[in-house]
């Protein structure tokens, strides 16, 4: 059950360029958040911005965590791009935040005991809900494919490179990794993938590169979730600010905060 709630900031700071990680404890969150959910975040005290800003969990550790110094805390992984962003660069050690979460549907791991593969494919900032799916899936072989403009917008590729994973690396302008774009680059590694074996597929990113996914996904042994980053206002399915078209004969428009953000990628109608 999602439930809104006071944090306190823990840390906040710049890890490079735009991006920065603001640390909350924040133990009612830190216990239930699953790969995949979100939170909204009320992002300061002002009236501007008015409305809570939606965000992946990048790491959480529950109260039952062995790590003393880890518990109760949760940490995101945010690009500064706008109001609210920059307004939570300046979020210090000690301020209280109010968020509302755990929200969304959250990634459907997939069946155990299984052998099967795991493929990662995020783009930008999308990286940072494969995280803690990466984390949940460790004891798997996981293939990661990490996207992005420049060198500056690849994220995460330390915390990969601590499980069991293959990391693969596309930046548009070529500043690091294979010049081009993340689905692109999966599509060059398709040999890798046997066809007697299932893969399950998880993404997120940009609409554009999930759209361009689900053009190439279309073999059988594929199951691909992906989880949409369209922009929302309430976040919890009051406002239907937030809808996206499916082909579900039945509610073909769905609420990407309350049916998702997780979505079969076939399901989705691209317009
Ligand atoms: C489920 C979910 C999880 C997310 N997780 C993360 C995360 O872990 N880290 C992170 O940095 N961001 C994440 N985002 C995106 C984040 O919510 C937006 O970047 C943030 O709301 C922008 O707020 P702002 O006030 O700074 O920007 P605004 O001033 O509102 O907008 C600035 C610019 O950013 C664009 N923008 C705003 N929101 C979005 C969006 N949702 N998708 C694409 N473009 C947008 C606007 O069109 C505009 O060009 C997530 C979004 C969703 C829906
Ligand atoms: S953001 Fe309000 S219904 Fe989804």
């Amino acid at each position: 059950m999602p439930l809104q709630t006071d944090g306190i900031v823990v840390s906040n700071g710049r890890i490079k360029s735009l991006y920065f990680i603001l640390g909350i404890y924040c133990p009612p969150i830190a216990n239930q958040i699953k790969p995949g959910q979100f939170v909204m975040l009320k992002v300061s005290d002002d009236r501007s911005p008015l409305l809570r800003r939606p965000f992946s969990v990048y790491k959480s550790y529950p109260v039952s965590h062995p790590e003393k110094r880890k518990k109760g805390y949760l940490f995101i992984l945010y690009k500064k791009v706008g109001k609210g962003t920059r307004k939570m660069t300046t979020l210090k050690k000690g301020q209280k935040v109010n968020l509302i979460g755990p929200l969304g549907n959250g990634f459907t791991l997939p069946p155990l005991p299984s052998s099967d593969n795991s493929i990662l494919i995020g783009g930008g900032v999308g990286i940072v809900s494969l995280c803690s799916l990466g984390k949940a899936l460790e004891s798997r072989k996981l293939f990661v494919f990490i996207g992005g403009k420049t060198q500056d917008d690849i994220l995460c590729v330390e915390d990969f490179k601590k499980f069991n994973s293959n990391i693969f690396i596309a930046t548009e302008d070529g500043s690091l990794g294979v010049k081009g774009t993340v689905v692109n680059l999966f599509l060059s590694q398709r040999k890798k993938f046997k066809k007697n074996e299932k893969y399950y597929i998880y993404a997120c990113g940009p609409s554009a590169m999930l759209k361009a996914l689900a053009g190439t996904v279309k073999f059988q042994n594929f199951m691909c979730q992906a989880s949409l980053e369209t922009r929302m206002g309430c976040g919890f399915g009051a406002c239907w600010g937030c809808v996206v078209k499916t082909n579900h004969p039945k509610t073909p428009y769905q609420r990407v905060c309350k049916d998702g953000p997780v979505f079969r990628l076939e399901d989705i109608v691209w317009e």
